[in-house]
C-alpha cells in the first residue's frame, strides 16, 4: 500500500476516544507515577496531554509550590481545566517546538510516541528536559496480545484487527512500541529503569471495548477499501464491541520509567 505516513492518524477532535482511554489507563498511570518520589514543589511536564486528566491530577502532586506544564497541538480540552493556578497549558508540537533543558522533575508521555514518526528525536528531547534525578514515564501499547477470547466474533476480530494494524503501519504508527520502551530508556543513559505491562479482557460494552469501538468508527474511512474491509465488516465489528457475549484480550499497555542520573547534565548541556 502506498499511503503516505500521516503525522497523527486521529484528529484531535476525537475527545470521546481520548476520554475512553483515560477511563481505562488513568488508574495504572496514577499508581505507577504515585510510586515515584515526586514531591510538592516538583516541575512536571505532561506531553500530548489530550483530555488533561493526568495533568489535572499532577497539579495535586506538584502542589502550590510546583508547576505542571501540559502541552498538546490542540489545547482546547486543557484550557477547559479550571481552578489550577499551578497549571500552565502550552500549545506545543513536541516534534518541532523547543523544550527547556535540565528542567523537569517528571516528564510523562502516554500514547503519543507511538504516533510520531520522529519518536527517536522526541524521546531524546524529553530526556534532555529532565533535571538530574528527574523521572521520565513513557506509556505506549503493544498489540501482540490482542487475540480473541470468545468464539463469538473471533474471526471478525482477527480480520479487522489485522487490517487495523496494516492501516496503523501505513500511517506510521508503531503498534508494537510498548515492548521497546525499557531498552529505549536504557539507551538514553537513564538509571532505575523499570516497566509494567497491563492487559485486560475487553468484553463487549465495557470501557475497553468502547475505546476500540470509538477508534474503529473514527478510522472507518481508512479501514474500508480494496484489499481492506467492507463497510459491512466494520458495522459487524462495531456491533460486536457492544455485545456482552464478545470478548478479546486488549493490547498490552506498557509503562516504562527511568531517571536521569544525579550529576549528569543533559546531553545537550544547560539552557
Ligand atoms: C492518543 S492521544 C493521548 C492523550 C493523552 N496523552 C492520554 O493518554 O490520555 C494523543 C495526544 O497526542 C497529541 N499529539 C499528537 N501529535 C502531537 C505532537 N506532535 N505534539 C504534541 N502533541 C501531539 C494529540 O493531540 C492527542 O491529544
Amino acid at each position: 500500500m502506498s499511503e503516505q505516513p500521516a503525522e497523527y492518524l486521529f484528529d484531535a477532535d476525537e475527545y470521546a476516544r481520548i476520554h475512553a482511554a483515560e477511563r481505562l489507563f488513568d488508574e495504572g498511570t496514577k499508581r505507577l507515577i504515585g510510586a515515584l518520589d515526586i514531591v510538592p514543589g516538583a516541575r512536571c511536564l505532561e506531553v500530548g496531554a489530550g483530555g488533561g486528566s493526568i495533568a489535572d491530577w499532577l497539579c495535586d502532586i506538584a502542589g502550590s509550590s510546583g508547576l505542571v506544564v501540559a502541552t498538546d497541538i490542540d489545547t482546547r480540552s486543557l484550557e477547559a481545566i479550571t481552578g489550577r493556578p499551578n497549571l500552565e497549558v502550552r500549545r506545543h508540537d513536541i516534534v518541532k517546538d523547543p523544550l527547556e533543558l535540565d528542567h523537569y522533575d517528571l516528564v510523562h508521555v502516554r500514547l503519543v510516541l507511538e504516533h510520531l514518526l520522529e519518536r527517536d528525536a522526541v524521546l531524546e528531547k524529553l530526556v534532555a528536559a529532565l533535571r538530574p534525578g528527574g523521572w521520565i514515564v513513557v506509556e505506549d501499547v503493544d498489540y501482540v496480545s490482542g487475540v480473541p477470547v470468545s468464539d463469538l466474533g473471533a474471526v471478525e476480530h482477527e480480520r479487522t484487527q489485522s487490517v487495523r494494524l496494516e492501516v496503523f503501519a501505513a500511517g506510521g504508527v508503531a503498534h508494537y512500541l510498548g515492548r521497546e520502551l525499557p531498552a529505549r530508556l536504557r539507551a538514553q543513559g537513564l538509571e532505575d529503569v523499570g516497566n509494567e505491562g497491563r492487559v485486560w479482557i475487553m468484553e463487549g460494552g465495557t470501557p475497553g471495548a468502547e475505546w476500540f469501538r470509538i477508534s474503529m468508527a473514527h478510522l472507518r474511512g481508512r479501514l474500508v477499501g480494496p484489499d481492506r474491509l467492507t463497510d459491512a465488516e466494520v458495522d459487524k465489528m462495531l456491533e460486536l464491541f457492544e455485545d456482552p457475549n464478545w470478548a478479546a484480550f486488549s493490547p498490552i499497555m506498557v509503562t516504562a520509567w527511568g531517571r536521569m542520573p544525579q550529576g549528569r547534565e543533559s546531553p545537550r548541556g544547560s539552557a
